[in-house]
């Protein structure tokens, strides 16, 4: 058996076209379009990728956004009146810091400083507790678009037995919270756990986060099981690869995501509908 291959680019591209239309309208409604501010600090090469594409995908689907890039001498308070000034701007509706953030500067009192209804990462104190609790806010971008690939899939979530591996407060936790609300059977596994294959056996749905590839390899999936990739790595040749031996647990899954082209274009369109929702939610 082969999986299905779940693509994250055309679903990305569908929820993205999605937002331009609803933006277009809100535009409409209200002249003023959903606009999203990031702000980089420092020179990290990764970090200036993903924040250009993020500000393009605002660009090319009618987002307003703004970009502020800053040296690693930025002290954190010049970034938070910096961030303070974006609360109190009007056409900005999500503010998105870029993590990691400098070793002087507190990421805790960055994300805190952000007012929450613009905390379109959703990473704040506030966001989490709403996640937690099961009330409406803003979601992690990540998790989020996670969810969306699984839906992709039409295999109902309630009931099923799901695997997060990993425990980080923006991807790992985050996401076991979200297939809980699905109605999912959650068990959150992570480096601390003795047979991580006991666990991703029984699992209908596995989510690997771990950073670390060929953390999940084929003898530790369930045939038929959906397997969602959040990792970002690279091979010996120096080639993207995500946390599964996706050549491997391709035979043995019913559906994977890839890396690339797997969870990364829709934890930017997962963004873009934050930010709309951010939009919408100020202009009510
Ligand atoms: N660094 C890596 N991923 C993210 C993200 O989703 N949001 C922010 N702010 N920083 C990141």
């Amino acid at each position: 058996m082969t999986a299905q291959i779940i693509d994250g680019t055309a679903l990305s591209n569908q929820v993205r076209a999605q937002v331009a239309v609803e933006a277009a309208a809100l535009a409409q409604q209200h002249g003023r379009k959903p606009g999203l501010a990031v702000i980089l600090v420092g020179d990290d090469p990764a970090s200036a990728v993903y924040v250009r594409n993020k500000v393009k995908a605002c660009n090319d689907n009618g987002l307003h956004s703004v970009l502020e890039q800053y040296p690693a001498t930025l002290t954190e308070a010049e970034l938070l009146a910096r961030i303070a000034a974006l609360n109190a701007d009007e056409t900005i509706h999500g503010i998105l810091v870029q993590m990691p953030v400098p070793k002087h500067i507190d990421p805790h009192k960055v994300i805190e400083a952000i007012a929450p209804e613009k905390d379109v990462d959703g990473f704040s104190v506030r966001s989490a507790g709403e996640l937690m609790s099961g009330l409406p806010g803003l979601r992690p971008a990540t998790p989020y678009g996670c969810m969306k690939l699984i839906e992709s899939t039409g295999v109902p979530i309630k009931g099923k037995h799901a695997v997060v591996i990993g425990r980080s407060n923006t991807v790992g936790k985050p996401m076991a919270l979200l297939l809980l609300q699905a109605h999912a059977t959650v068990t959150i596994c992570h480096s601390g756990t003795p047979d991580l294959a006991a666990h991703t056996r029984l699992a209908d749905i596995v989510v690997a986060a771990t950073g670390r590839r060929n953390t999940l390899t084929a003898d530790m999936v369930k045939p038929g099981a959906i397997i969602i990739d959040v990792g970002i790595n690279r091979n010996e040749e120096g080639k993207l690869c995500g946390d599964v031996d996706f050549a491997a647990v391709k035979e043995v899954a019913g559906y994977i995501s890839p890396v690339p082209g797997g969870v990364g274009p829709m934890t930017i369109a997962m963004l873009l509908v934050n930010t709309l929702e951010a939009a919408r939610a100020a202009a009510a």
